[in-house]
């Protein structure tokens, strides 16, 4: 019932999607008489006295951008408007033409850049995702740069790090070079997103920045990979270093070996919690140039990773990671007290979370 749900957002979003690239928008066929434009043009100057007076301490969506770095960025890209020859191939997403600080574009000074983000949860294939996205030579994804909190104490605080990532002056090992063209990072809904929501959003819509919303169906799995970390951050498996992801089969066999114990009283109720966050954050980020992605369909059909590089912009071609999945085995093989935990799922929306068929 949840993964139906899941597929009927999933399709009004793309619709929305799709709106928003042919670009129609009612309200333009519509011809305002004059005293209406006369109204509108008194509203406005209101709203414009009023914006002054109160300043900035008003936390709402626009007054919180930075006015400096938009107002820098604009003037950059009408810059280049002039210096660089009009392409013949517009993109779909929206271009933009960075100056970084710290190193000269040289021969891309006139390749566009598109921006994106990647929300995700913890444990849902992010990691792996990434290092596939940054195998091409041409996207760098700048991995979970709001991990640290100080980075997130306000907005204005975020727009300013996401201005320098945006920008190519943010340095990682993911960072490219100067023919970067798609840039970006990995962000967890519990990092400030969700808080952030309204304010993000209308950031990414103003900005042209993407985002792919990757999710992973099958929660139950979710919480014994999240179980399983935990367990090995304190007991470091791996010759006493802890690893959240590995690169060689004995490695992920070593992980795996744990079998957690799962807390069949408040199952239900944190199954329930990841499916609203999961529906909320579709919502919220309906109106953006949004591609749900399920963890799922990305290792079951090879295809998905040729569709993101089409909706990331850059040249599709074959990627690579040299991560090793950890929880390979069935899942009943997983779960210490399996009777227990499929008992208190028989006859719940999330039973089909048992079946291990279609899920991996
Ligand atoms: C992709 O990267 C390669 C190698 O740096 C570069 O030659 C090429 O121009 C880039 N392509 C785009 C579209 O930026
Ligand atoms: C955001 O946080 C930083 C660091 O704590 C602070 O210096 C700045 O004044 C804050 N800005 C706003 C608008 O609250
Ligand atoms: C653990 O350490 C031993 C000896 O130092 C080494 O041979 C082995 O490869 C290490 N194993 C892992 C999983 O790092
Ligand atoms: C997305 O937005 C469209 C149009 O604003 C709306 O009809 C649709 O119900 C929304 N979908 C979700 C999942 O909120």
């Amino acid at each position: 019932m949840a993964i139906n749900n899941l597929k009927r957002h999933e399709l009004d979003m793309n619709f929305g999607f799709l709106k928003d690239l042919t670009g129609v928008k009612e309200t333009t066929t519509r011809k305002p008489s004059s005293i209406w434009k006369l109204l509108m043009l008194l509203v406005v100057g209101l709203c414009g006295v009023y914006v002054c007076m109160i300043g900035v301490d008003n936390r709402s969506a626009f007054q919180q951008f930075p006015r400096k770095t938009v107002f820098q960025v604009k003037q950059q890209q009408e810059e280049h408007v002039t210096e660089c020859p009009k392409l013949l191939k517009s993109h779909t997403f929206t271009e933009h033409y960075p100056h970084p600080n710290t190193f000269d574009r040289a021969e891309c000074t006139c390749t566009p850049v598109h921006t994106f983000v990647i929300l995700s949860m913890q444990r849902s294939g992010s990691g792996w995702f990434e290092t596939l996205l940054n195998s091409h030579p041409n996207i760098s994804s700048h991995g979970e740069v709001f991990s640290a909190a100080g980075r997130r104490e306000n907005f204005t605080l975020i727009t300013e790090t996401l201005e320098s990532v945006f920008n190519l002056d943010w340095m990682s090992s993911a960072a490219k070079n100067e023919c970067t063209s798609a840039i970006g990072l990995k962000w967890m809904l519990n990092q400030g997103v969700m808080e952030y929501h309204s304010e993000l959003a209308a950031y990414f819509k103003q900005k042209g920045v993407s985002v792919i919303l990757l999710l992973r169906r099958n929660s139950l799995k979710r919480m014994i990979s999240i179980l399983a970390n935990a367990y090995d951050k304190k007991e470091k498996l791996l010759n006493g270093t802890h690893k959240s992801h590995v690169h060689s089969k004995e490695e992920a066999l070593m992980l795996a070996a744990f079998k957690p114990m799962i807390d069949v009283k408040h199952l239900l109720h944190n199954l329930q919690r990841v499916q609203e966050i999961t529906n909320d954050a579709l919502q919220f980020f309906n109106g953006t140039r949004l591609l749900p992605l399920f963890y799922e369909d990305l290792l079951n059909s090879p295809s998905k990773m040729l569709q993101v590089q089409e909706f990331v912009g850059v040249k599709v071609q074959d990627l690579q990671s040299e991560q090793v999945k950890i929880h390979t085995r069935p899942l009943q093989e997983q779960i210490q007290n399996w009777d227990e935990v499929s008992r208190h799922l028989q006859g719940t929306q999330f039973e089909h979370f048992l079946q291990d068929k279609d899920y991996f």
